[in-house]
């Protein structure tokens, strides 16, 4: 029988879920044992585990190609989509705010504001909200670094510890949303497999349930 698919976003969110996955009494060795491989099988189950990057993960649930996606709130907001979202899975932990370099009043003078952001939409979205017409610029990762270099006033990412703002000069100006990891399902999955996927979104409802109540 066709197995059940969990699209799982590879590195941190991967061995959170990894972990959840096995306190849940499933079998995980194969994921451990990966090496270079990407679809891997939870021993004595119809569920198959693939390793995906965050984007990919919304795409390939989107699409029903996986049934079941651990994926952060960030890129949900970031890419939107049409699934559900099931249930907050309470780890990958952290914030989306703006930073700008220490010292900065970010509202000081009247000059269009340059924002830099891995993430426009929801740095469009945030400024749109505000009636604020800034401009946004594209960077691929280590965001920090565009006002350092003088390219935006500030910048639109992800906090966690605050380390790296805090090592690159800048500070927080505003929050903007929290985020953690998510548990989606492809709309069609969950009507036309519903026997084989609601159990197991059942039990991680009741574990994330027990571990709220211990
Ligand atoms: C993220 C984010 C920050 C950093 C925040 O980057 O973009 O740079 O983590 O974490 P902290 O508050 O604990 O210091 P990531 O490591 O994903 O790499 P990237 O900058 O290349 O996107």
């Amino acid at each position: 029988m066709k197995p059940i698919r969990i699209a799982l976003t590879k590195g941190r969110l991967e061995n959170d879920s990894v972990e959840m996955f096995e306190k849940l009494g499933y079998d995980c060795t194969a994921v451990h044992e990966k090496g270079r491989r990407l679809i891997l099988p939870v021993v004595g189950t119809n569920l198959e585990i693939v390793l995906a990057k965050a984007a990919d993960v919304v795409t390939y649930v989107e699409n029903g190609v996986c049934d079941i996606g651990v994926v952060g709130r960030d890129t949900i907001m970031e890419k939107g989509g049409t699934f559900y979202e099931v249930a907050d899975l309470g780890f990958g932990k952290c914030r989306f705010a703006l930073a700008v370099p220490k010292g900065v009043d970010f509202y000081e003078g009247y000059h269009t504001r340059c924002i830099a952001s891995k993430y426009v939409n929801v740095a469009h979205a945030y400024f749109e909200k505000k009636n604020m017409d800034v401009k946004i610029v594209k960077i691929e990762g280590s965001v920090e670094l565009a006002p350092i270099l003088g390219l935006s006033d500030a910048i639109v990412d992800i906090v966690e510890t605050g380390t790296t703002l805090k090592e690159n000069g800048l500070v927080i100006a505003e929050y903007i949303s929290d985020i953690s990891a998510r548990l989606i399902v492809n709309i069609a999955s969950l009507k036309l497999r519903k026997a084989e996927i609601e159990p197991f979104i059942t039990r991680i409802e009741d574990y994330l349930k027990e571990r709220a109540d211990a």
